[in-house]
């Protein structure tokens, strides 16, 4: 365990905690070397070995606080008995959704399917090249996860209406939740040290929607999560209010998109903040990208912040200013 749970439990760290959202990924050359030798995601991530190899790349290259393991939200639609491919360059797409099946699909069979990805836990977690730093496991959100298999692929900026109104709503979402609840469980009994909840959709929800689709939802499995005694992460992107989220929900921390004024959230918010730096910086000149870390590190520098990005490191980023970056961090005073 490592110095970012400390920060979340209020403890002085020597330094300002640092990890990236997508640090593994297609940034990486030592990735894209695995990734052309097994043209399958899926099976990718599926293969405990190779995921751990992946999970623990950009640890060898950069001095960060955390690894996340190398896996995807969509595993729990494809727990579920969906179909999810992967397609190149046109992100993932789902099979029809058949709601008998999904609901009848038992506890063993989902924990069945997903086992490589605890087995990728539990050798990762005890490898000693993450000795004093935290493993970070993940779920999608409820809204997320429900909008991907309603939708069937990535909604760009706009959902149908009718994804509000359909049949056996209730009983979909409830076993959303119920699967949820099992990956927490079984990822932290196999060693991962804190969840994240990737709420990528929360900024397309109905206003008058949100307390059904996120809030409650999203708070049960915080209260679930923490009682296991794991702290939880949750990164409602381009939400409407992180300021209502944070008092209904009451994660651990929270992490914020690149849109919303930090000045905002230092004022309104008293729990640990994560991220917000455009990932976009990162293509940019060296100097402008540091210019805008000191930025977030000067607004948070009395506040509890875990440095990260406002969402995934993009494919194009250069690995030397993400080292760049992580020695400005760790430098900062
Ligand atoms: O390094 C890490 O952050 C851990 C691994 C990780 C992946 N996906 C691997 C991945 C994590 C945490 C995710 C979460 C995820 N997956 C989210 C939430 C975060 C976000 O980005 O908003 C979402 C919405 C997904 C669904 C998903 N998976 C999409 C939309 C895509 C295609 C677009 C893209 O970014 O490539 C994926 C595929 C995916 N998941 C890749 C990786 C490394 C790319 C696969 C490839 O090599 O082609």
């Amino acid at each position: 365990m490592g110095i970012l749970k400390d920060c979340i439990n209020n403890k002085k760290t020597e330094s300002i905690p640092i990890w990236f959202m997508r640090q593994a990924g297609r940034y990486l050359p030592e990735f894209r070397e695995i990734r052309s030798q097994n043209t399958d995601f899926i099976n990718l991530c599926l293969n405990p070995k190779l995921s751990k190899e992946i999970t623990l790349q950009p640890l060898r290259r950069f001095s960060i606080d955390a690894a996340i393991i190398f896996s995807d939200i969509l595993f729990i639609p494809y727990a579920l008995g969906q179909r999810v491919e992967f397609k190149k360059n046109l992100g993932p797409e789902l099979g029809d959704l058949d709601i008998n099946n999904i609901l009848s699909i038992s506890d063993e069979q989902i924990i069945n399917k997903l086992k490589p990805i605890y087995e990728l836990i539990k050798i990762t977690s005890t490898d000693k090249e993450l000795k004093n730093k935290d493993l970070i496991g993940f779920i999608g959100g409820t809204w997320t996860l429900f909008l991907y298999m309603i939708n069937k692929k990535s909604p760009k900026n706009k959902i149908s209406k009718d994804i509000y109104t359909k049949e056996n709503l209730d009983d979909i979402i409830k076993k959303i939740i119920h699967t949820q609840k099992l990956h927490i469980k079984y990822q932290v009994e196999n060693g991962a040290s804190i969840i994240q909840i990737f709420d990528s959709w929360a900024g397309l929800i109905k206003k008058d929607k949100v307390d059904k689709f996120i809030y409650q939802p999203t708070k049960e499995l915080v209260e679930y999560t923490k009682s296991l005694n794991v702290e939880v992460i949750c990164f409602p992107r381009n939400i409407n209010s992180y300021t209502e989220y944070c008092n209904i929900v009451k994660p651990s921390a929270v992490n914020i998109d690149y849109q919303v004024d930090p000045e905002n959230i230092v004022e309104n918010i008293e729990i640990p903040v994560q991220g917000g730096m455009d990932p976009k910086y990162l293509l940019l000149e060296r100097n402008e990208m540091l210019k805008n870390a000191k930025k977030y590190l000067e607004i948070f520098k009395n506040h509890k912040y875990i440095f990260n990005l406002g969402h995934g490191v993009m494919p194009e980023t250069n690995p030397e200013s993400i080292a760049a970056l992580v020695d400005f961090v760790k430098d900062f005073k």
